[in-house]
């Protein structure tokens, strides 16, 4: 890889990492190395790579590039979606183990847990991320505790530091998912968790154009049984999706700069709008969890939620847009917005009324002006 030796900003980072040795005729950019085995005759030789659900150059050059960006240049597991990365990282919740985690977490973060609950294989208690009195009670006899920061769809940002603190205090494991805020905004290795997780799909790959996940450790032994799970499961990225991925990130600290910038002077104007009931959007002064953000993420990011007067008012708006998408997911150049409790799995905790807005790149004032007219016609 082209590391340079001494520490680069993540900016450099994400440029710089994961490419092929700096030789005279070698390649700027990684390959999308596409085989399912490799030459290797008589007995196995470790050192080398031997079959395509073991390891891939592909997956290796993005797994250099976001592990640097956590904080953990040889920790990154690639894996085929944010979910597959999710279920292996429960895996190493231990048998009967007390899994604490966010009450509002990504919904299928969530169903998991509950199947797994269900099945008796961990106890799981759910909690209010925010309240760091309850996650502490929570914690006592605990094995893990998983975060999600800020939450999907409600904009609730944790105390990464406080509660990995209170874990370990504990004695329980942390993981973090990591997705809205990116690496960029915080890195929950460095704040005192075990694993971080993301949806690559979103704002690491950038474009929605993939399916990809990602769990990032600093702690070799938790490394190796990620490894394990992806080989035994075979929950495998493809080397082209996840090329695209490497691509994405390139410029993922421009593309966030920008949608951030946007996603603040959006949030301050909905504040005011008349048809809008409420704002979530931690970079507003008066959201409650502007403070702990302020203190602990170098960001707001670029993810706010409004309420509307009723669900009907929230249907129409997603009808209403010209220029915003209709769509779920996020993170990508285009902005979507979506009406989250359509999805059936959604916890009743979401407000049905409740709009998501995934900020893209393009004009501000063009798209201050798409949701101005829609909103304009459900007053
Ligand atoms: C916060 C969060 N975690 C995990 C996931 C699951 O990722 P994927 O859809 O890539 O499987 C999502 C997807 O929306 C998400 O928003």
């Amino acid at each position: 890889m082209a590391d340079p030796a001494r520490p680069v900003s993540p900016a450099t980072l994400a440029v710089v990492g994961g490419r092929p040795p700096r030789t005279p005729g070698a390649p700027v950019n990684a390959g999308i190395e596409v085989t399912s085995t490799y030459v290797q005759p008589g007995d196995i030789d470790p050192a080398l790579p031997l079959y395509g659900r073991y390891g891939n150059e592909t997956w290796a050059a993005f797994e250099s590039v976001v592990g640097g960006l956590e904080g953990a240049p040889d920790g990154a597991v690639a894996f085929a979606s944010g979910m597959a990365a999710g279920a292996a990282l429960f895996s190493l919740v231990p048998r009967g183990g007390r899994l604490v985690m966010g009450a509002t977490s990504y919904n299928a973060m969530l169903a998991l847990a509950r199947e797994r609950a269900a099945a008796g294989d961990v106890e799981l208690v759910e909690v209010d991320v925010a309240d760091a009195d309850a996650v502490r009670a929570a914690l006592t006899g605990a094995a893990w505790l998983h975060l999600e920061s800020p939450t999907n769809p409600l904009i609730e940002v944790a105390d990464v530091p406080l509660l990995c603190g209170l874990a370990r205090e504990a004695g329980a494991r942390v993981s973090v998912d990591n997705t809205f805020a990116t690496p960029l905004l915080q890195n929950p290795l460095t704040d005192g968790a075990d694993v971080v997780m993301h949806s690559a799909t979103k704002y690491l790959a950038g474009h929605s154009d993939v399916v990809l996940g990602v769990l990032v450790t600093g702690d070799a032994g938790l490394r190796e049984a990620v490894e394990h799970q992806r080989a035994l499961l075979g929950a495998i990225p493809g080397p082209f999706e996840t090329w695209l991925a490497l691509r994405g990130i390139r410029t993922l600290p421009v593309r966030l700069e920008r949608a951030q910038a946007t996603a603040g002077v959006l949030a301050e104007r909905l504040v005011s709008h008349p048809v809008v009931a409420r704002v979530r959007y931690p970079g507003l002064a008066g959201d409650p969890g502007h403070a702990v953000a302020a203190r602990t993420m170098r960001g707001f990011g670029a993810m706010l939620a409004i309420e509307l007067p009723d669900r009907d008012a929230a249907d129409r708006l997603t009808h209403a847009v010209q220029l915003w998408t209709p769509a779920t997911s996020l993170g990508g150049v285009e902005s979507l917005l979506e009406r989250r409790r359509r999805i059936p799995s959604e916890p009743a905790t979401v407000p049905e009324s409740l709009v998501r807005l995934s900020v893209g790149l393009e004009d501000v004032e063009d798209l201050w002006a798409d949701l101005d007219q829609a909103l304009a016609g459900l007053g």
